[in-house]
Formats: C-alpha cells, structure tokens, sequence
C-alpha cells in the first residue's frame, strides 16, 4: 500500500476556459506522480471535466446546441492544453460518460433505499449561477455571497441527502487522523466549520428548473445536484462496482488536490458521502490557495485572467511549470506577475542551471574531447558534492511526500549553486593550462555526477527540457529517471558528452510582451468598452409579432412568426413562463436580426428578441409609438 500513489485533480467545469489556476492543480498533480514514479512507486493520475449543471444547460441553450454536443465540443479545450503542458493523466474523466453516470444512479438508489435520502419541502434563496441555495443570513447585501449576483427566493420540495447526523463521526475522523485534511490550518478551517450544526444536503433540482443533469432513479421529476453528480467520478473512474481489482489498487492511496474554493465540499460532503456508503475514506484531502493578479483573485469578470498556453507559448511549456511549481508555496495564496515569471527564469534556469550545463559541457568537450573524464583521488571538497548529492535523492523524497514541491526545488538548486561555486574555485581552465589532467578529470567527473543528480530531479517538474538534457549526456530519458541513474557514479567515464544549444536562454527583459504585462485598472476598464463599429455590427430592427405557440417538451420556449418588413421570419424565445402566446400577438419587439440561424431543442430559430430580466422577471422590449415593422435601430 505504500508504495502506491493515486492522484487527483478537480474536475473542471468544462465550460470554463483553462487558465493559470486550473493549469496550476493539474501540473503540480502531474509533477507529484512523477516524482512518485521516479521514487519507484506505481502511480495512477486522475483528471476530468464537470458537463453538468444550470450553467452548462443556459451556455447550450442560448448557443442553440444539445448540452452532450456541447460539451463534447468544448471539452477539447482542456484535452489541448493539458497536452501542451505535457500532463502525464492515465485517465480524463467526463461526468456525461455512461461508466461514470450508472455509478452516480446506483449510489443515489442505494442511499435512497436505505432511508439516508428523504424527501422535504424547501424554502431557501437560490442563486442559479452558483446552483445553491442560501438562508437569508447567508446573503450579502441580498445578494449570492459567492459571485455577488442576485437571488431568487424558491418555495419547492426536493430531496435531501441526511448528513447531520454524521457530524459527529467527521470530527472525531478529522482529529484522529491529522493527515487527513492539508495543510493544517485548512483542517483547522474544516473544523471551525464543524463547530456550527450542519445541515442536510438538497441533493436534487427539479427538471422543471433544471433539466441538464442526472435523473434521480426514484423520481423522474428531479435530476441530480451538480456536486453529489462530480464528486463521485474519483470512484467510478478506477471502477467501484465495475473492477473491484482495479478499485482497490488504488482506492485506500487516494490523493485529492484541489483549490481552497472547494474544500467544504471535498472534506465535508464527500467523507460523509463515503461514510454512508461504507466505503473507506481517501489517505489525503490537500487544499492549495490561490493564484492572484495582482493581488486579486483572478475572474472573468474582472478581465485579469492569464491564459496558460499564452505563457507557455511565449517561454516554453517547462519554464512555465517550473514558474508555477516554484513561485507557490503549496497551501498559500501567490501572485501572479511576467515580472516575476522573468526574473525567476533568468536566476535559476537561465544564470545557475543553464550555465552550469553549458560551460561543464563546453569544458569537457574542448578539454576532454568530448568524452567524460575519469575520477582520480577525491579530495574532502569533492566527497562534499558527492555527500550533497546522495543526500539530495532524500530529501527530495521526503519535501516531495510533505507536498513542498518549492522547497524541493530550492534544495535542487542549491547543489546546482554550490556545483557552479566549486567550478569557479578549482578553475578547471588553469588546470588545463597547466597539464594537471588528474585534478581536471576529477572535477569535471565530479560536477557532472552533481549536475544529474541534480537534473534528474527536476525531470518531474520540466520533463521536456530534461529529456533534452538527457541526450547532452548520451543517454535516454527513460535511463536518465530509472531508479539506478540515482545513484552517484552512474554516469560511466568515457561516455560521450555533446554540447547542444542553450537549453534556458536569457529573456531579454526589454522584450517582455506587451499583451502579458500588467495592465492598471483604467486600462482594464478602457478595455471593456466597444466603439461605435462594435456596436453597428449587431442589427437590431423592429418586428411585429404574428403568431406565437408552445413547442412540445420545452415549457419555457415559444415559437414567433415575427414581421421584418421585407421579410417573415421565425425565432425561438425563452420566454414562455412570462408571456401567453394570446399576449403576445400585434407586439412590435426588438429582435437582433444577424444573429447566426440556430436550431433550439430542434426548432429552427432565425434571431433573436430583447427582454430585460430581473429577479426572475421578464418582460420584453418593445417599441413606443407606431413605427412600422422592418425599422432600424441606431
Ligand atoms: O469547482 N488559483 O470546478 P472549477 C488556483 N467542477 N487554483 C485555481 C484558481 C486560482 N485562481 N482558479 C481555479 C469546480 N483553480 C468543480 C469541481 S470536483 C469533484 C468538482 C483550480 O472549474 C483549483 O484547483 O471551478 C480549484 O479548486 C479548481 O480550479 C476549480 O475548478
Ligand atoms: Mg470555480
């Protein structure tokens, strides 16, 4: 059991465009079952995406498109990047995948029939773009206190998953197993939330609401809550009920890494999910914080988003996986910006360790003709780097088991720092000079023995850059990461050593790009506005509305015969909870008219109509005055 490692990542609203934070989780978890692996562990790597959901659905809605095809479309923006970013999963899982969905409606009948499921009236403010629901307490300033965007006060009856009653019991398992929930001060967090009576669980939303989701087993008017649905993937993705071998491999090592956003539902739903299912509890629950820009936490809305494959694209995909692994402390927030990406690339990548690897390279190919020198007698400054270096596998090991990846890496460096020190004391090119072949083999031999203890141990944070390294060395990466090439005299005397290019070449700071830097608020707000050639793309005119009918299956669309004037046209309208079609007859509306033609649940929609929405209101634009149908709007 110990020596396997199953990770984790969330699994990503697929909806969301991947930036830094979600690269973040996903290269420190790939950086972790590296190292695992090269520790000599099996390792198994999780990753995946959340398809369903009340933001799923409006998003597909609104673009015209089934839900599946949707995501199916976008789903390949997280497939790409983590390509790009070099991610080692063994398995991307999608919570519209069959294996993944009987799993979800097993537990669900399970808990059901053993009474933990009951059903209740509710009466709470629901905000829909969070999908939850808050007391009035909750609220700030009457709004969600999550996103900040308006509630609805919703009066429905749901089902409710019975969590209280295990309150007690994860209190007891957090404090009697300290290694539980991580970092300690997230644990600590975890039980000050404990401190408070929990509640029980809404489990399920009312097709009538929300239809884009898992239909409970035992009633076909309600579909899963978004959170039961997606916490269940890190089981039914190495087969509980489907590969007991497989599940149980894997299952009591569990590692879920997740952000700090998500920590209630990870070690508070989830453990007592398990709980009532009887299945054992994962080993490890690590919470890390935040990535800001400057000094915010980045968001959509505040337009401070930094796209990773930019990144990625401008310095290379390992530069930019070493930036992330070694500028955040795993559990602290960190702030993100392309000056400290810069200044973190030149000191250590470009200045010590790019250096050391081309002038050791260039000495042994100009002073040893490109074969690796012989080690004679190793004098105490020597057996140092040979101590540092043994000691280095270690220590590694152990920072790497604690989750301190940055710390790891500031050991690496530090025998990289001390290589390039006892390059310049022993001044290899005077002892060419003066013919003291002897003392120059030693040296050289003994600084590149350094170099790949070194070197290898970076492999799990720039995989790509040390494969290249690796053929500098005349060897393949695969050799290079074995657990022998860990120990010290690996590398055998008379090898071939050639020298390539740069493998971190300075950035030159005047260069930093433009598009990347750190734009100020008046700049962001500037950003935001269109001008006039914006707008005079949308066509809005004015229609007459002839007829109106329900569409069969979808309770909040009417289908309008509208007039434009010169022409007739159709378009599908969410607005069938507001309006009857008999209202609606004789209305001059506004209507986007170049808006791309799209089939909305089948029905053929040629653009679309203005209404204004508040609180759950709708009422529609329409024109004040006689104004005949088909008129501009400017
Ligand atoms: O919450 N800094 O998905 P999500 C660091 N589908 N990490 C960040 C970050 C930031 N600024 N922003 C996002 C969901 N992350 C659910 C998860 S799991 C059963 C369901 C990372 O797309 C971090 O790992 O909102 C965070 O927990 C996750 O993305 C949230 O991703
Ligand atoms: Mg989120």
């Amino acid at each position: 059991m110990k020596n396997r490692f199953y990770i984790t990542t969330p699994i990503y609203y697929v909806n969301d465009k991947p930036h830094i934070g979600h690269a973040y989780t996903t290269v420190a978890a790939d950086v972790l079952v590296r190292y695992n692996r090269i520790f000599g562990r099996e390792a198994f790597f999780l990753t995946g995406t959340d398809e369903h959901g009340q933001k799923l659905q409006d998003t597909a809605t609104s673009r015209g498109i089934p839900p599946k095809e949707y995501c199916d479309e976008i789903v390949t923006r997280f497939l790409d990047t983590w390509k790009r970013l070099n991610i080692s999963y063994d398995d991307f899982i999608r919570t519209t995948q069959q294996r993944h969905i009987e799993v979800v409606l097993h537990i669900l009948g399970k808990l059901y029939d053993e009474g933990e499921i009951y059903k209740s009236s509710y009466e709470g403010w629901y905000c829909k773009y969070e999908e939850r629901f808050w007391t009035e307490k909750d609220l700030a300033d009457g709004n969600c206190p999550d996103c900040g965007r308006p509630v609805s006060r919703i009066s429905e009856d749901n089902y409710f998953f019975k969590m209280s009653k295990y309150q007690d019991w994860l209190i007891d398992y957090i404090e009697s197993n300290p290694n539980f929930i991580r970092p300690e001060h997230r644990k600590n967090e975890i039980l000050g939330y404990l401190k408070k009576k929990l509640g029980d669980l809404c489990i399920s939303r009312p097709k009538s609401r929300l239809s884009w989701g898992i239909g409970l087993p035992f009633d076909r008017d309600y579909v899963c809550y978004v959170w039961f649905d997606a916490l269940i993937n890190y089981i039914s993705a190495i087969g509980y009920l489907s590969d007991e071998n497989k599940f149980n491999k894997w299952w009591p090592n569990a590692v879920h890494l997740i952000g700090k956003d998500i920590l209630t539902t990870h070690a508070v739903y989830w453990p007592i999910m398990l709980k009532a299912m009887g299945i054992p509890m994962p080993k490890t629950i690590f919470a890390h914080g935040w990535w800001l820009k400057d000094d915010t936490k980045m968001s959509k809305s505040l337009g401070n988003v930094v796209n990773p494959l930019d990144l990625a694209e401008l310095y290379g995909v390992d530069a930019f996986r070493y930036f992330l692994m070694r500028e955040m402390t795993m559990g602290q927030d960190s702030s993100y910006s392309e000056q400290s990406f810069v200044s973190r690339y030149n000191s250590d990548l470009a200045n010590d360790f790019g250096n050391l690897i081309s002038r050791l390279t260039k000495m042994i190919s100009s002073y040893e003709n490109g074969k690796l020198p012989k080690v004679s007698e190793m004098e105490s400054q020597d057996k140092e780097i040979k101590q540092k270096s043994i000691e280095l596998q270690k220590k590694v090991k152990s920072l790497v088991d604690e989750f301190k990846i940055n710390s790891a890496i500031e050991e690496i460096l530090q025998l990289i720092r001390m290589l390039n020190r006892y390059i310049e004391k022993n001044r290899p090119w005077d002892l060419y000079k003066s013919e003291n072949r002897e003392r120059l083999g030693t040296i050289l031999y003994t600084a590149s023995e350094g170099l790949k203890s070194a070197a290898r141990l970076l492999y799990p944070i720039m995989p790509g850059k040390i494969e290249e390294f690796s053929k500098i060395f005349n060897s393949q990466i695969e050799e290079l990461i074995s657990e022998r090439a860990a120990d010290w005299g690996w590398l055998l005397p008379g090898m071939e050593v050639k020298p390539g290019k740069a493998l971190f070449p300075r950035i030159d700071v005047s260069k930093i790009s433009k598009q990347l830097t750190k734009a100020t608020p008046e700049e962001r707000k500037t950003a935001e506005f269109i001008d006039l050639s914006d707008f005079a793309k949308l066509k809005f005119r004015v229609a007459k509305i002839l007829s109106a009918e329900a569409i069969a299956g979808a309770d909040k669309l009417l289908k309008l015969q509208i007039d434009l004037g010169s022409e007739k046209r159709q378009i599908v309208a969410g607005i069938a909870e507001h309006y009857t079609p008999e209202d609606l007859i004789g209305k001059s509306i506004i209507v986007l008219t170049n808006l791309k033609p799209a089939k909305i649940r089948g029905v053929e929609s040629n653009g679309m109509l203005l209404a204004a929405k508040n609180k759950g209101e709708m009422v529609l634009l329409t024109a004040d005055g006689d104004i005949s149908p088909g008129s501009k709007i400017s």
